[in-house]
């Protein structure tokens, strides 16, 4: 008979067979930086996130440090926006003095730029508008050039593009090759869907739509076929890596991308995925242990890589299991 049981006997067998695992190399920590000076304030719609000015970053990134956190993905909220989205390519603008500063602070810190407008932009679109209130593609996909070269000057380590304009990557890769960023990775947000699960980011990064939703360039939920023509696309357009984004509720996306592409992938364990476990851990609903549980099922799908709010407090705990 069959006795699947054998090789779960004990916390040493079970270590033994276990088939995926979490550290802290896996994760990516999103930071939110907003100008001004003195400011850690704690984001209302995720709780045990927070603002950050560039000037109280360093007890983060020793923390990140010790806990072996060792990349960070960051988001800027300037204090000025406009159609255009101008802070997000002006050189001292909020994510080019991040960028500088965590660069000098912790030279070691690999740094991820999102390359977005939504923060950027007044209307809270992630690009340049048409008359009718429509997002123009090619003229956005230029804008998205000029941003990605600035973090590449300020020495961004890699680019990450979320905007889901259609060509982005390829022309990001050549705006970046031509300025001798040619060692500058994309990874593409491939798979990002339109999802209501990024409620509580938009409050974080002030980058709610004015009007309207992002329905006409994020995919529909609805699909699976369309994420693997758009992975494929971008990865045609010179992607070095994919993310899938949101994670939890499109693990079959991340599954099916794995076993279709070689190539590294990343889930986006997204703001409401993190608001939804916190509050039911909070009110005692579930134990904490759902989010390692969680995490560990994205590497399970196929993800090599995690960007999560929670990397903090994951790699605390298996700090902590391992003394
Ligand atoms: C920018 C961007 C968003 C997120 C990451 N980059 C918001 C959006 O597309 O509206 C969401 C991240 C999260 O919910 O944690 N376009």
């Amino acid at each position: 008979m069959f006795r699947g049981r054998r090789l779960r006997m004990n916390p040493t067998i079970r270590s033994l067979v276990r088939e995926n695992r979490l550290q802290a190399a896996d994760f990516i920590y999103p930071v939110f930086v907003v100008e001004g000076k003195g400011i850690k304030e704690e984001i209302a719609s995720m709780p045990g996130q927070y603002h950050y000015s560039v000037d109280c970053l360093d007890p983060l990134l020793d923390e990140m440090k010790s806990l072996g956190i060792r990349a960070c993905l960051l988001f800027g909220i300037p204090d000025h926006k406009d159609a255009c989205g101008s802070e997000a390519y002006n050189e001292n603008g909020i994510i080019q003095k991040a960028i500088r500063y965590i660069r000098s602070y912790d030279p070691q810190m690999y740094i991820i730029a999102d390359v977005c407008m939504c923060e950027y932009t007044d209307h809270g679109h992630c690009g340049i508008l048409d008359s009718r209130g429509m997002v123009k593609n090619d003229e956005t996909v230029s804008y998205l050039q000029r941003i990605a070269l600035s973090y590449a000057r300020a020495g961004a380590d890699m680019v990450a593009p979320s905007d889901m304009m259609d060509g982005r990557i390829g022309a990001i890769r050549s705006a970046l090759d031509e300025n001798g960023f040619e060692y500058v990775p994309i990874m593409a947000y491939s798979a990002k869907y339109a999802s209501n699960f990024y409620g509580p980011f938009r409050e974080a990064a002030h980058s709610a739509p004015g009007f309207g939703d992002r329905k006409s360039y994020q995919m529909d939920p609805a699909n699976s076929k369309e994420a693997m023509r758009e992975i494929a696309a971008d990865l045609q357009e010179g992607a070095d890596a994919i993310i899938i984004k949101p994670a939890l509720p499109y693990l079959d996306i991340m599954k099916e991308a794995s076993q279709r592409f070689d190539v590294p992938l990343c889930a986006y364990n997204v703001s409401g995925e993190y608001a939804m476990l916190v509050a039911a851990v909070q009110n005692g609903w579930m134990k904490p242990d759902v989010i390692e549980e969680s995490l560990l099922c994205m590497k399970r799908a196929g993800a090599n890589m995690i960007i999560t709010y929670f990397a903090l407090y994951m790699a605390k705990r298996l700090k902590d299991e391992k003394q």
